[in-house]
């Protein structure tokens, strides 16, 4: 089950943000300390408005609610709401000893979640947490904040350790995500969305746990797929994937996974079965080490964006090259494209000069720290300068790559390529994808440029890696998930 949070501070207000998202959700969580006072009488009619079940919650502060009432009022107020029946769940917390609250909900057929929340960690003891709270209510609710890839592995545990326990397990935060993607994996009952984007860090929206993810039609067969990275969250990836599984009805899930260091999410990669996963910064170099098998792209850039489970170990293949060459694949061919010049030398430069090496291209790299150039252009043969002088190649070549991450949010005001006049005859590429007219591009059309996009780049390694995937072409007419 999907649940949405209903945390409006008018009943018309939830009830708006129910009809918002009725297609996405299967039941909801009605917030009572979140409605204003005035209209906290309203709520024991709230579940006769709704044609889904409800769960009645009164977070005191301490659980990050905003009730203030004295406990026994709590409970009192708990009782007064419930009284009309018609609610499904009562949320109580952990420590609360009085059964009053449990007793007047199962005598109005309702079921009491029992909850304990920890906002600093995961605590050392959550199995027997689980257990205990499973014990004295109908459905254990554990809601703690993982702050590594450990914690999130003790998570998915749980499942293994209490299996028939009924269950709600988050994680909170951006470490988390996987778990509230994940949640049929960890054996919850549901999972908690939000409504629209606007949302906490690591909460999903309840339309992307139903389209995106397809988070309740995951089931034992279900490939885990996904991108490791720090930061990962603005990864567009899941975006591509997802839909793209979809269309093939490819029984599969593509989930961004926070990670502090590749080798512990390999850990996790292993205890998930996952099939394959994307890599991203600042992991690219390091994961190399750990492959079982690699191929001559990752062997000579030295870095690998996509992994894929073969027999008794992971493999790497680099897709960032070939996304980066196809756009201008015809006119390498047709000769259009001689020479280029290449602004940075870190890692997206690296594949990108090692493409255009193997595709005979003469290539000169500028950056800000020459060194850096000068040590890239003598692994690869190529010239190399600094960023400063980059005058002096105008109207010298048929390519200008912009490949730092200046024109990338928040540098969107940044052009490092501002010194350079572009004689119209150049073909402008900017491997920035968001904005899609970085200044770079908009200064290059000005001058009458052919512009290339990141966009691009980006949808041509993806399609790639999708094919590493699953074995199959990247589907036509995907729309990317918006
Ligand atoms: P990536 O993997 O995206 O290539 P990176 O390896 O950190 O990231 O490389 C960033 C590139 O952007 C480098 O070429 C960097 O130049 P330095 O080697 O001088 O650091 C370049 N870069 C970052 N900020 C820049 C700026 N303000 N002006 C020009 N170049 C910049």
């Amino acid at each position: 089950m999907i649940c949405l949070t209903l945390s409006g501070p008018t009943i018309l207000d939830n009830l708006k943000a129910l009809a918002d998202n009725k297609d996405y959700v299967d039941i909801c969580e009605l917030r009572l300390d979140l409605l204003s006072s005035s209209e906290v009488p309203k709520a024991a009619d709230f579940p006769s408005m709704v044609d889904i079940p409800v769960i009645l919650t009164l977070r005191r502060v301490s659980d990050g609610g905003k009730c203030t009432l004295q406990e026994k009022a709590r409970r009192s107020l708990l009782i007064e709401t419930m009284k009309n029946g018609g609610f499904s769940y009562v949320d109580i917390e952990d420590d609360v000893k009085k059964s009053d609250v449990e007793e007047a909900a199962h005598s109005l057929g309702m079921k009491v979640i029992r909850s304990y929340h920890d906002f600093e960690g995961v605590p050392a003891d959550i199995f027997s947490r689980v257990h205990s709270l499973a014990s004295r209510g109908d459905v254990a609710k554990i809601a703690v904040t993982p702050h590594s890839t450990a914690d999130i592995m003790t998570l998915f545990r749980i499942n293994e350790e209490l299996k028939d326990v009924p269950k709600i397990i988050i994680g909170m935060g951006e470490w988390g995500v996987a778990t509230r993607i994940l949640y049929k994996k960890m054996g919850s009952i549901l999972t908690f969305g939000s409504n629209g984007k606007a949302v906490a860090p690591g909460m999903v929206s309840a339309r992307e746990l139903k389209l995106l993810y397809r988070a309740d039609q995951l089931n034992d067969n279900t490939g885990i797929y996904g991108i490791v990275g720090n930061p990962v969250m603005h990864s567009l990836s899941p975006q591509i994937h997802n839909p793209g599984f979809h269309k093939i009805h490819y029984n599969a899930v593509y989930v961004p996974f926070l990670s502090e260091s590749i080798r512990s999410f390999l850990t996790l990669a292993e205890m998930l079965r996952m099939r394959g996963f994307s890599v991203t910064v600042p992991f690219k170099v390091d994961v190399v080490k750990y492959l079982g098998n690699i191929t001559r792209e990752v062997k000579q850039i030295g870095s690998c964006n996509t992994v894929v489970r073969v027999p008794n170990m992971w493999k790497g293949t680099n897709t960032d090259y070939y996304g980066f060459i196809h756009p201008i694949e015809k006119e390498i061919d047709d000769g259009r494209i001689k020479s280029a010049l290449v602004i940075g030398a870190g890692g997206a430069a690296k594949a990108i000069v090692w493409a255009l090496k193997m595709r005979n291209v003469k290539v000169m790299i500028v950056n800000r720290t020459k060194s850096k150039a000068d040590e890239l252009a003598r692994l690869y043969g190529v010239g190399s300068d600094s960023l400063d002088n980059i005058s002096r190649y105008e109207g010298k070549v048929d390519l200008v790559v912009q490949a730092t991450n200046m024109g990338l949010h928040p540098y969107e005001d940044v052009n490092p390529a501002e010194n350079f006049h572009f004689s119209g005859k150049e073909i402008a590429y900017d491997i920035v994808y968001q904005p899609k007219y970085t200044k770079f591009l908009l200064a290059a059309e000005e001058a009458g440029c052919t512009l290339k996009f990141g966009w691009d780049m980006l949808m041509e390694q993806g399609k790639l890696q999708f094919e590493s995937f699953t074995g199959y072409h990247y589907p036509k007419d995907v729309e990317i998930w918006k």
